[in-house]
Order: C-alpha cells, then sequence, then structure tokens
C-alpha cells in the first residue's frame, strides 16, 4: 500500500515537474519520495536551486514560505495546511516593530522560525546551524535575538564578546525537555552520547556532548566512533539514524520530542497535492517578498 502511493507520487512528480522537499523531520516514508531532505537552512538553498517549476515542501509553513520568498517564479505548495510551527507564530511585526522603535541601536536577528511578513522587518535572519557564525559576522556588537531565547542564549554563550538580548520565546517541544529527562535517559543508556539541537532550555544544554542543527547531529552520529547515542530533537532523526546507520544505537531523549505540526504531512497528502485535489499554494505580495528576502539574502551572504 504504502509502496504503490510511492510509486504513484515518483511517476507525478516526474511527469508535472514537480520538487519534492521534506524537513528531516518528516516521517521515513516521506523522506523516500523526496528530492532533497535536510535541515531548515539546507532546504532554503536546495529549493532556489531546484529545476523544477513546482515545489511541494513537506515541512511547516514558514519553509514553504521561504521557498516562495527566494524562488517567487515556482508555483509553491505546502503539503498540509495545518502544519504551522507554534513558535513563529509568537512573535509579529507590530511587536517587534515597536521594540524596534524603543531600541533603534539594536541589530534584530530573526531565526528562520518566523512568519514572512515579520522577516520584513528583521535585519538577518539564522538558522540552526548558522545563527553562532552570522552572529560574529554581523559588524555590529549590539543584538536583539527572536523569537527562540534558548538558541538565542546558545548563540550569547558561543559569542559573549556581543551584547545580545533575549525575549521570551521558543520551541514548546525541545523547551519542554527538562533536566531530570536527561538524567534517566543517561541513567538508562549510561556509554550513549548525548545529541541535542539549541532550541532546548539551557540546563539541558549543558548536559550534551554535541550541540548542533538537525543535519549537524546527523553528521556528528553519522562520523562518531561511538556506538550509543542519545538524540536530543524530534524523534524522527533517531529514527533516520537508525535506518542509515544499523550498526549503532540510537535512543530518544524524550517521548516530548514529537512535534504534531512536523508530522500532520501524510504520503496521501503528497499524493493529493500532485492530483490538484490539496496542500496550499503559498501566494505572497511583491512588496512583502523583497522587503522579507533581504534578511534571507542577508543570511545567505553572512553565513
Ligand atoms: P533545523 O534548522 O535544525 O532544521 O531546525 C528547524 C526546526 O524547526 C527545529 O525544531
Ligand atoms: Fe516549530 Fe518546534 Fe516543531 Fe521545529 S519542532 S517546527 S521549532 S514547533
Amino acid at each position: 500500500m504504502i509502496r504503490d502511493i510511492q510509486e504513484e507520487i515518483l511517476r507525478l512528480k516526474k511527469e508535472n515537474d514537480v520538487c519534492i522537499l521534506a524537513h528531516s523531520y518528516q516521517a521515513r516514508e516521506i523522506a523516500e519520495v523526496a528530492d532533497f531532505v535536510g535541515d531548515s537552512y539546507q532546504l532554503s538553498v536546495m529549493a532556489e536551486r531546484a529545476p523544477q517549476s513546482t515545489v511541494i515542501m513537506c515541512g511547516v509553513r514558514f519553509m514553504a514560505e521561504t521557498v516562495k520568498i527566494l524562488s517567487p517564479q515556482k508555483k509553491v505548495f505546502l503539503a498540509n495546511p495545518i502544519a504551522g510551527c507554534p513558535m513563529a507564530e509568537q512573535m509579529d511585526k507590530d511587536l517587534i516593530g515597536m521594540w524596534k522603535q524603543a531600541n533603534p541601536d539594536y541589530t534584530v536577528v530573526a531565526y528562520i522560525n518566523t512568519t514572512a511578513e515579520l522577516k520584513t522587518i528583521c535585519d538577518v535572519c539564522v538558522t540552526s546551524s548558522s545563527a553562532v557564525k552570522i552572529v560574529k559576522n554581523l559588524d555590529t556588537d549590539k543584538i536583539v535575538f527572536i523569537p527562540d531565547c534558548n538558541l538565542g542564549a546558545y548563540v550569547a554563550e558561543q559569542v559573549p564578546e556581543k551584547e545580545i538580548k533575549l525575549l521570551q520565546g521558543g520551541c514548546p517541544i525541545h523547551a519542554a525537555v527538562s533536566v531530570k529527562d536527561v538524567e534517566q535517559a543517561k541513567a538508562a543508556h549510561p556509554d550513549a552520547l548525548l545529541l541535542v539541537h539549541p532550541e532546548c532550555v539551557p540546563a539541558v544544554a549543558a548536559k550534551a556532548d554535541y550541540i548542533g542543527s538537525t543535519s549537524g547531529i546527523m553528521e556528528f552520529a553519522k562520523k562518531s566512533d561511538a556506538k550509543q547515542f542519545i538524540i536530543g530533537t524530534e524523534i524522527s532523526i533517531a529514527e533516520h539514524l537508525q535506518y542509515d546507520c544499523p550498526d549503532k544505537e540510537f535512543y530518544i531523549l524524550s517521548k516530548k520530542l514529537i512535534c504534531p505540526n512536523m508530522k500532520s504531512t501524510t504520503l496521501v497528502d503528497v499524493l493529493r497535492v500532485l492530483r490538484g485535489q490539496g496542500g496550499e499554494e503559498i501566494t505572497m505580495d511583491e512588496e512583502t517578498r523583497l522587503a522579507a528576502k533581504h534578511c534571507i539574502d542577508e543570511m545567505i551572504r553572512l553565513g
């Protein structure tokens, strides 16, 4: 059954000149039909390079918006319209606009997990894999980092020479993991290395052997000589790693690490988009797109 749907997807995407992009939090059966699977930074680069005229994003809304911002000539679909990122909705243009007015000498660094509308008034975007490098490369010392105060705290620790203000926001999935979860996982798997995403709270990140983006975690685990790993990010990463590295063992840090938004996309959703029966086409007025593009271009220039 799954194989039949996958074969139909592969046939239709070739016939209709469609590129399927999947974030690494997507399920295995979706990753198998994708042209490219990666973290949010890699997806934005691949979207621009993809020669196809249509892109289907299997991920969350801000990722599909990023594709549209970079490739306005392409038709871009979000495979399941309910797939949003709650963190991206936490801060809006009005709130940050007021903050900027009160603090005009600060550069606004926005995690890519923000809406296109909010990006229009930010100075530069970052992803979890590029945040430290970009903040170091900025020719300013006064920064406000939005919306994730946990990723922001990690960046502030790595770049102590700059003043980095944090606003209260973050990923509800990663932030739910506690030090107690870490202690339980380490007690159950004492020989395993702990790899965590910087969206986890600082007290959890402080216990990690490695902190990095989804692709950073996967790369570290694949290259490492260690044989056991506790994975502190969405559970799909542990599943993909176990599939790719059958000689190693991967454990999830906590059962709380399931992103319902990332998991809302199914193979049938992808098939429905290809049949013209589902998904949501992303549209954006040109003024918003160009203003939002500025901070993504800065991300690519400085990253
Ligand atoms: P990455 O930048 O590591 O892909 O993370 C995106 C995300 O939403 C993590 O929760
Ligand atoms: Fe957003 Fe968190 Fe889900 Fe990533 S894991 S998409 S940051 S809610």
